[in-house]
C-alpha cells in the first residue's frame, strides 16, 4: 500500500493524528500489533487537559450527531486535593486559572477515537503481527508486517510516523549515534487498582503520607481508581483485598480522609520512568508521545502530551503533503520539545514532592510536608501547580 502518511502504533496518539490528518485532506495508514479489544480494555490514567478535551470536541471526532461522549460520561474537575501532615487542602483550578481538567478514561478516549476513524474510513490494521520499520535512511521508508494468515504486507509512506508506545520499535530503528536518550529511574513503583465503590471525596486526592504516598482518584458514580506507592519489584499476587485496604487507610487517613471501600480488580504495578528521545525527527520519521517520552504518572501528562506532539505535527505533516513544504516539519522537534521538557519537570516536581523515599530520614518526610504547606499558604504556588495541571497555555506549546 502506498500512502503519504504511515503511522505504527494506534493507541490515542497514532489515532488523533490520523483523524487531524483526514480532516486536512490527507489519508494515512495505520498498523498495531495489538487487537482493538486489547487496547480498548487496558486500563490506563484518566485525567484530561481542558485543551485535550477541546481538541476531541473541535476536530470533529464526535461530529456524527453522536454524544459528545467526553462532556457527557466525563466529569468536570474544578480542582484537586492535596493531603498532607496531617490536613487536607484544595487547589482550586477554576479560581487560580480559570481553567478545569476532565476525568475522562484513556479507554474511553481511544474508543471515540477509534469509532471517529471507523466511520470516516480510515485505514487502521490492528492485530498486524511482527510489524517492523526499514528503509528510514532513504527517500522510502517501509513498514513490513504479517496478517493473522502469516502473509507478509508492506506499507510505503512518504512520511513514517513512530507513535507506538515507550517500547517503540521506531525508536529502536534510529541508527546508533543519531538519536540522543536521557532520562532518569525510580526507586518506587504504583500498585493500581479499580474498586466497585461510592467516592470517597469530591475530587481526586494526593497523599502524602510518612507510610508513602497515595491517590485516590475517581471513574465513574460507582467504579473508583486509586493508586498507592510500592515497591517496583512489588508482586500483586502477595496482596489480599484486606492488606491493600489497610495500605489505603493507613496512607490517607493520617490526613483525615475516610476512605469508601469495595471489591477490588484490575491490580498491577506501574513502574515509573522520565525518558527523552531527541530530535523527534529522523530523516522521513517522525516520533510522537510515549515513542519519544515517558513521564512518571503522578499528574496524568502522559496521554496529553501525546496529543500536544500531535498537534504541532499534523498541520506540519498536512504542509509537507499537500504543497511540498517541509518548514513545519524541520522545526516539529524543537517546538515539541519545549512542552515535554515542561511536562518533564512537573511530573518529576509532583513526584518528588509527593512520594517518600525507600529509607528516608524523618527530616525528609517534615522537608516535603514543608514544601506543600509552602504550596498551599501562597496563590503564586498553587497557581504555578494549577497551570501545569490543567496545561500550559499556548497555541503551539
Ligand atoms: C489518574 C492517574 C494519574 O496518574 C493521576 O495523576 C491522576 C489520576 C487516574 O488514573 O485516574
Amino acid at each position: 500500500t502506498r500512502t503519504p502518511v504511515g503511522i505504527v502504533g494506534g493507541g490515542p496518539a497514532g489515532l488523533v493524528l490520523s483523524h487531524l490528518l483526514h480532516r486536512a485532506g490527507v489519508p494515512s495508514v495505520v498498523v498495531d500489533s495489538r487487537s482493538r479489544e486489547e487496547i480498548s480494555t487496558t486500563v490506563r490514567a484518566g485525567i484530561l487537559e481542558h485543551g485535550t478535551v477541546q481538541l476531541l470536541l473541535d476536530s470533529g471526532v464526535y461530529s456524527d450527531g453522536a454524544s459528545r461522549r467526553v462532556l457527557e460520561e466525563g466529569y468536570e474537575h474544578e480542582g484537586v486535593e492535596l493531603a498532607f501532615g496531617g490536613r487536607r487542602h484544595r487547589v482550586d483550578f477554576h479560581d487560580l486559572v480559570a481553567a478545569s481538567v476532565w476525568l475522562y478514561p484513556q479507554t474511553e478516549v481511544f474508543a471515540d477515537l477509534a469509532h471517529a476513524r471507523e466511520r470516516d474510513g480510515g485505514d487502521v490494521r490492528f492485530g498486524v503481527q511482527d510489524a517492523r520499520v526499514v528503509d528510514l535512511e532513504g527517500d522510502q521508508p517501509r513498514i513490513l508486517y504479517r496478517d493473522a494468515e502469516g502473509l507478509e504486507h508492506e506499507v510505503l509512506p512518504d512520511f513514517l510516523v513512530g507513535a507506538d508506545g515507550s517500547r517503540s520499535a521506531c525508536r529502536r530503528a534510529v541508527p546508533e549515534g543519531q538519536g540522543q536518550n536521557t532520562g532518569r529511574e525510580y526507586p518506587f513503583a504504583w500498585f493500581g487498582f479499580l474498586t466497585d465503590a461510592p467516592a470517597s471525596a469530591p475530587e481526586l486526592v494526593y497523599s502524602h503520607s510518612p507510610h508513602g504516598f497515595a491517590l485516590v482518584s475517581q471513574r465513574t458514580d460507582t467504579v473508583q481508581r486509586m493508586y498507592f506507592q510500592c515497591d517496583p519489584d512489588e508482586d500483586v499476587t502477595a496482596w489480599s483485598e484486606d492488606r491493600i485496604w489497610e495500605e489505603m487507610r493507613r496512607r490517607t487517613a493520617v490526613n483525615g480522609l475516610e476512605l469508601k471501600t469495595g471489591p477490588v480488580r484490575d491490580a498491577a504495578v506501574l513502574r515509573f520512568r522520565s525518558f527523552v528521545h531527541a530530535p523527534l525527527r529522523h530523516g522521513r520519521m517522525l516520533l510522537a508521545g510515549d515513542a519519544a517520552h515517558t513521564v512518571p504518572p503522578t499528574g496524568a501528562k502522559g496521554l496529553n502530551l501525546a496529543v500536544a506532539d500531535v498537534r504541532v505535527l499534523a498541520p506540519a505533516l498536512a504542509d509537507a503533503v499537500l504543497r511540498d513544504d517541509t518548514t513545519g516539519l524541520d522545526t516539529y522537534s524543537e517546538r515539541a520539545l519545549e512542552r515535554v521538557w515542561k511536562a518533564q519537570h512537573f511530573s518529576y516536581w509532583m513526584t518528588t514532592m509527593l512520594h517518600t523515599l525507600p529509607g528516608s530520614a524523618p527530616f525528609d518526610v517534615r522537608r516535603q510536608e514543608a514544601e506543600l504547606a509552602t504550596l498551599a499558604a501562597s496563590r503564586a504556588g498553587q497557581t504555578l501547580l494549577a497551570e501545569g495541571y490543567t496545561g500550559w497555555p499556548g497555541s503551539q506549546v
